[in-house]
């Protein structure tokens, strides 16, 4: 994994202009999420054009150009379209000439899903360089008369380059494990769709279940995860979860055993955007000199499906 890149709309939405048009307070979202803002999309703001300007970033970061890419994934729940893809969007608007593209729908976890699908790719010679993204404009799903769930997610894209690495040296995803219960599959979910009411529809959640699930199942997945790789928790420099909610996060933190140095949070200024999650959070591990070439990083992320997963990845390149 050797760039990164993000991007955020500039619409900051606070705490304090929801609770202006829903019955709402900054007190209880701070307290039962650790959300204080989020970035909102405006009506002509595409998920796909969140993901350019993020994949742009993650391409200068990692010293590649665009024709040098192979494959493109993008792992979104709000793609512009029903089809095509949001991901041959992107590799127009990019010019990705060299490279296939297609999307990824597993929502909160699809980020996780998408890099677990590009490394198999990658392995198996599909390509030696790989754009996987996560970009969702989410709040153009959410009903904004429901409290319960338009409080909590927010828009924003991040990107990573993937390389393949003949260097030996440990770099790159270590291991992956995915999931999927769709037994499931009502306490989160869009009440909407091309096959059944014809229409995009709204997100419903079942908070308090989706809240039970999320840290017992992440616990186990990362436990996988460390054992295929023959590693233990102490090994990890960052946790870089999903960020849906700080009590999630630091239930998670908690049950690794991690100093607070040593887990990556930006759910108060992102909220729960989706995909798009983890690779914000990735960017802002990079950016601001956390995350160092070498490091351990431990992902991981749930969400509708119920779908999740685990990844670890030594960041950066080899000297
Ligand atoms: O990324 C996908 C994965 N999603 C998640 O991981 C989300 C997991 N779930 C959660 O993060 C939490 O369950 C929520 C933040 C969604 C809710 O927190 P909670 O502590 O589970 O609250 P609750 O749903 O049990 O609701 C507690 C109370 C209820 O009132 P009563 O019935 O106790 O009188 C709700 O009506 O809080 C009320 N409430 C609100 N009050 C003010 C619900 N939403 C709001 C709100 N503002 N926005």
């Amino acid at each position: 994994m050797t760039g990164v890149g993000a991007y955020l709309p500039e619409k900051i939405l606070t705490n304090d202009e929801l609770s202006q048009f829903v019955d709402t307070d900054d007190n209880w979202i701070r307290q039962r999420t650790g959300i204080v803002s989020r970035r909102k999309a405006s009506s002509d703001e595409l998920t796909s054009d969140l993901a350019v300007k993020a994949a742009n970033q993650a391409l200068r970061s990692a010293g590649v150009t665009i024709t040098d890419i192979d494959c493109i994934i993008l792992a979104t729940t709000t793609p512009d379209y029903t089809f095509p893809s949001t991901a041959t969007i992107v590799q127009q608007k990019l010019g990705a000439e060299n490279a296939f593209a297609f999307d990824v729908q597993a929502v909160c976890a699809g980020f996780v899903y998408a890099l677990t699908v590009a490394n198999g790719l990658m392995c198996s010679g599909q390509g030696k360089t790989a754009l996987v993204i996560g970009a969702e404009t989410f709040t153009k799903l959410l009903d904004w008369k429901d409290r319960s769930t338009c409080v909590l997610f927010g828009d924003g894209a991040g990107a990573v380059v993937l390389q393949t690495d003949n260097s030996n040296k440990g770099f790159g995803i270590l291991a992956n494990k995915l999931y999927s219960d769709g037994r499931y599959r009502d306490i989160l979910y869009v009440d909407g769709g091309v096959s059944t009411t014809g229409t995009v529809g709204h997100v419903k959640m079942k908070g308090r279940d989706v809240f039970k699930h999320a840290v017992e199942k992440l616990a186990d997945a990362m436990d996988e995860v460390l054992k295929l790789a023959k590693l233990t928790s102490s090994d990890i420099d960052w946790l870089v979860p999903h960020q849906a909610n700080i009590r999630i996060i630091n239930a998670m933190q908690k049950k690794l055993n991690l100093p607070d140095e040593k887990v990556i949070k930006t759910v108060s200024a992102h909220a729960n955007t989706s995909a798009a999650s983890i690779p914000l959070a990735l960017n802002y591990g990079v950016t601001s000199g956390k995350i160092k070439s070498g490091h351990l990083l431990a992902l991981e992320a749930i969400g509708g499906g119920l779908s999740w997963g685990a990844s670890l990845v030594r960041y950066g390149r080899p000297d």
